[in-house]
């Protein structure tokens, strides 16, 4: 007798056969990738806090993420910031080893620091409080920026990030307490990219669009010259950009193709075969049209020199769907480079003058910060700036 369970069970194995003939074969089009063992030190692993380089940039990205940016209080100058940043790199570098911020009320959570990392990025206003020249202006405005106040700006920021969202929410609690006597809390943005152990390393990450995202970030020797200054600073600029979803759920796979200008299944560039075969943008396709039509994305975007490369470290949005079912969703796109001005902003300028993918993404915030280098055990970040 078929019931409607044993069908649905049916229907279910049958489609987990099918995931699993496609790991193992590869699938027509590869785009399963084979799934890891998660490791058991999930919880455990840590990320040194110290170093003459922050953390949290050049490696791996965790699966979650908090970007807290602050607004200082008035008089909150030179000598109270270095207060407020004793107090935060002291408490970041206890939670990064798992040992509880002084005085947590919650101590419990702080012992599973999940491979946390806490981030500092001081905005344009932050040099001004403490009466100093600021090396990070704030962007230009863009024809395509619906830039709103409420994901904007910023005269400090902290990015969490940590393979576990608890670690991260017990993080910028105890961060923030420790911030509120200094800053108010301006925005606030949550995102997050694939769970550890759910493929393997050394695959790039979907977003939520539904491409490969990071496959041209300079790696390696690369990663020198584009990010680090000689004194182990960088910048940062974080954009909350918000997919238009359903209008790209309208888009045929290869529309969506043209608009990127790699393929979805593999990411390969429309004029190679694998994800990381370099584009050529002289190649036709067989109708004599460039394989790499000229306005996608990776056309616009596509920068040669290593040293002009920027670190794109994004972290997905997903908030609560409105009324209608409509997802509010997108990237917390946030890049890192030694230099703003040479590296992100003739890349921005470029997509934003002509770009295919501006029909479905728009930009919602924007903020800058330069990023201070690290500090030794018992210095605190900003001590090269403020002290
Ligand atoms: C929601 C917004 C965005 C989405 C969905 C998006 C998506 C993508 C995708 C799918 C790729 C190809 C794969 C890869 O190399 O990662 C790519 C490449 C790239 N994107 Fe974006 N991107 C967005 C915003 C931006 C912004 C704001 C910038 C910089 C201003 C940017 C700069 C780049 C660069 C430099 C590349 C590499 C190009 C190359 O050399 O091949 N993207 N992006």
């Amino acid at each position: 007798m078929t019931t409607r369970r044993r069908l649905l069970a049916g229907g279910a194995v049958a489609g987990a056969g099918a995931v699993a003939a496609a790991v193992v074969a590869g699938g027509p089009d590869r785009a399963v990738p084979a799934a890891a063992t998660p490791p058991d030190d999930t919880g455990t692993a840590t990320v040194p806090f110290h170093g003459p380089r922050q953390s949290g940039i050049t490696d791996e990205p965790p699966a979650h993420a908090a970007f807290v940016a602050f607004t200082l209080a008035a008089g909150t100058d030179r000598r109270a910031l270095g207060r407020m940043l004793r107090l935060l790199s002291d408490d970041a570098a206890r939670l990064t080893r798992g040992v509880p911020a002084l005085g947590d009320t919650d101590a419990t959570l702080a012992v599973l620091p999940a491979r946390l990392t806490v981030t500092f990025g001081f905005g344009p206003g932050l040099y001004t409080s403490a009466g100093l020249p600021a090396p990070v202006a704030d962007l230009p405005r863009f024809a395509i920026d619906r830039l709103e106040r409420r994901w904007s700006g910023g005269d400090l920021l902290l990015q969490i990030c940590a393979d576990d969202p608890l670690t991260v929410a017990h993080t910028q609690r105890m961060l923030i307490k420790d911030a509120r006597p200094f800053a108010a809390v301006r925005w606030v943005q949550q995102g997050f990219r694939r769970s550890p152990g759910v493929q393997a390393p050394g695959h790039t990450q979907r977003n939520v669009l539904g491409q490969l995202d990071g496959t041209a970030n300079p790696r390696g020797a690369e990663l020198e010259g584009a990010v680090w200054n000689a004194d182990g600073s960088s910048t940062l600029v974080v954009r909350r950009i918000r997919a238009e979803i359903e209008k790209w759920d309208l888009l045929a796979v290869a529309d969506k193709e043209s608009a990127t200008g790699r393929r979805l299944a593999t990411g390969a560039p429309l004029s190679g075969q694998d994800e990381h075969d370099e584009p050529d943008f002289a190649a036709l396709d067989p109708s004599g049209l460039p394989a790499m039509p000229d306005f996608s994305h990776v056309t616009r975007a596509h920068v040669t020199d290593p040293a002009l490369k920027i670190l794109r470290r994004p972290y997905n949005y997903d908030g609560v769907p409105d009324a209608g079912g409509r997802p509010d969703a997108g990237l917390i796109f946030a890049a890192y480079q030694r230099d703003l001005v040479r590296q992100f902003l003739p890349i921005q300028r470029r997509l934003a003058e002509k770009d295919l993918l501006n029909e479905w993404i728009t930009p919602i915030g924007s903020a800058v910060f330069a990023v201070p280098p690290g500090c030794a055990e018992g210095g605190w970040i900003g001590e090269q700036v403020l002290a």
